[in-house]
């Protein structure tokens, strides 16, 4: 296949959902797959044979969750912009709750159902201002952020939502970010959850549903040494400090469920000496994969051979020299990795760019004109 491409390793996916669905299964917590990570067709339809559900932020996310064959009980749609034909087709599809996030919003998603005949299930979105420590880009849970609504605003609107005959409250949500690493900040969110939970609880609003969002990080340094995330320490965590009172817990998880499967394959174009540095100009840019330049993020860069995109060419140490990976677009941000030590790299060498099934296809743009990578499966060869 011509490169650039996405390659999926299957078989890591499909051992990847097994640990999940088994540790969910036993903690009795109910797994939303978030699709923004991953949306291809082939990777929709492995999560939905496992029976998992969807979180979903836009009407594209809603249809391409049920054509995959996910149960639209189970499919959530969250976001803050969610528009009146997206709103309408998720009334129309009969999916398990709506995650409001304004009043506004509220109210609107009340008119289009009762104008439809239909009770809309409902979800709100709790800010419980917990620090993610993550990526400033990707918090979430914090009062200044645009997310969710603020306790007390969400409490004020309890009395309306739970009288009106075209709304059905059914609990609560939240999320405070992505790519979170310490067990402490999910630890902080148990806490603020119930103090949240007992606020509602004491002027007698008991959720049915209490939904943790997703965010657990995963490890883009050695991807290897921990290729499936700790899907039990995390859940366990949720089903021991949640303080659920018959309540069922939800997560949402995307980037853990599907970075390791995934990898960018690129070709050397050029090598270039320049004053100060050596450059590996490669046919992958920020277009196919934009988390370095948007987030300053780095991913694991492998040299790896043509007969198997999943093994390192050069398992032995051998002689290293510093490399900036760069691509071909014309922005001075277009850098995978800075001063990587790589064996001698030539034209026409393969890297694998690790960790880059979540949030690499997924956010992949025409800038420049280039057109966007194709996916290669392991399990089609
Ligand atoms: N639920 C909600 C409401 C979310 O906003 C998100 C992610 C998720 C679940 C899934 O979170 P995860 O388990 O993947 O952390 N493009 C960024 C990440 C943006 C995440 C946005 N929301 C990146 O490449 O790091």
């Amino acid at each position: 296949m011509k490169t650039p491409f996405y390659y999926y390793d299957m078989a890591l996916l499909d051992s990847t959902l097994a640990v999940l669905t088994e540790h969910a299964k036993q903690n009795d917590v109910a797994v939303h797959y978030a699709l923004k990570a991953n949306n291809h067709p082939r990777i929709l339809q492995k999560i939905a044979a496992r029976g998992m559900g969807a979180d979903c932020v836009s009407g594209g996310e809603i249809a391409a969750a049920l054509a995959a064959g996910v149960a639209p009980a189970s499919i959530f749609f969250a976001g803050v912009g969610k528009r009146d034909e997206e709103i309408l087709l998720a009334l129309q599809s009969g999916i398990g709750a709506f995650v409001v996030e304004s009043a506004a919003e509220l109210f609107n998603i009340e008119q289009l159902a009762r104008a439809n005949g239909c009770i809309a299930p409902v979800l709100l979105r709790l800010n419980p201002e917990v620090d993610a420590h993550t990526h400033s880009h990707i918090t979430t849970g914090l009062a200044e952020n645009k997310f969710g609504l603020a306790p007390d605003d969400a409490l004020a609107l309890m009395p309306h939502l739970i009288q009106s005959d075209a709304l059905s409250w059914r609990g609560l949500h939240f999320h405070i970010g992505s790519q979170i690493r310490e067990a402490a900040v999910f630890e902080a969110l148990c806490h603020k959850v119930n103090h949240l939970l007992s606020l509602f609880r004491t002027i007698g609003y008991s959720p049915e549903i209490v939904d943790l969002g997703g965010g657990l990080g995963i490890n883009y340094a050695e991807p290897q040494s921990e290729s499936i995330p700790n899907f039990a320490a995390y859940i366990q965590r949720f089903r021991m400090l949640i303080e659920a009172n018959g309540a069922r817990l939800h997560i949402e998880p995307g980037r853990s469920v599907v970075a390791q499967c995934g990898s960018l394959i690129t070709q050397v174009l050029y090598i270039k000496e320049g004053k100060t540095k050596t450059f590996a100009i490669v046919d992958a840019s920020m277009t196919d994969l934009v988390r370095p330049a948007l987030y300053e993020a780095h991913h694991q860069i492998q040299l790896v051979r043509p007969d198997n995109w999943t093994i390192p060419a050069s398992p032995v140490p051998i002689a290293m020299r510093p490399y900036d990976i760069v691509g071909p677009v014309c922005e001075s941000s277009d850098v995978f990795e800075r001063d990587l030590l790589m064996p001698e790299l030539k034209r026409g060498d393969y890297l694998a760019i690790r960790s880059a099934g979540a949030y690499g296809a997924v956010m992949a743009s025409s800038y420049n004109m280039r057109p966007l990578a194709e996916s290669l499966f392991s399990d089609e060869r």
